[in-house]
């Protein structure tokens, strides 16, 4: 199943990860995909700020992984840009995350399976090389989203794509 929003600048971009964020459990996990500059860090500030997280979420490109604590959940944000980069993904034994009962925000997750559960939250971003518009598509991968997907998609109606 596939969701396909439109994000018009970076605050419509924020405003969609922060209606996403009220639909999020312990355990969950969403792997943000598209290339450099397509806003995947800009929608985990939303999701961050849906959750209630008060410290500015800054793109983990150096670090690896960002944790932010002071939220309704703890939140893992993790950027995986660098191929080379997975094992030392791998290494930080992010299994942690979901047993903690946070959740796990991986930028270029796809191409690392093995660190996401066997459910999560794809979300695929491109922008129109034209207008900027951001173009969401979400996908439920393994059946954890299922029972939610309808009251999603009623959250997101106001970013869906016409
Ligand atoms: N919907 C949007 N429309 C236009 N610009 C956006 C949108 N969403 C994010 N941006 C901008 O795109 C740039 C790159 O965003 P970023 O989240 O850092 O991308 P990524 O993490 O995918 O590399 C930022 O300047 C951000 O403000
Ligand atoms: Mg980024």
């Amino acid at each position: 199943m596939h969701l396909t929003l439109h994000a018009a600048g970076p605050e419509d971009t924020r405003a969609v990860g922060e209606a996403l964020a009220s639909f999020l459990q312990p355990g969950d996990a969403a792997a943000l995909t598209g290339e450099l500059g397509a806003g995947k860090t800009t929608l985990v500030q939303g999701i961050a700020r849906g959750l209630g997280v008060k410290t500015p979420v800054l793109s983990p490109t150096f670090t690896l992984v960002r944790e932010y604590r002071d939220g309704r959940l703890p939140v893992y944000h993790v950027d995986v840009y660098r191929l080379e980069r997975v094992q030392e993904v791998i290494d930080l034994g992010l299994e942690d995350a979901e047993e903690d009962g946070g959740v796990l925000l991986v930028e270029w997750g796809d191409v690392v399976q093995g660190l996401l559960p066997q459910s999560y939250l794809l979300i695929e971003l491109t922008s129109d090389p034209e207008t900027e518009v951001r173009r969401l598509v979400l996908t439920q991968v393994g059946p954890g989203w299922a029972a939610r997907w309808e009251r999603l998609e009623g959250a997101l109606e106001e970013w869906m794509a016409a």
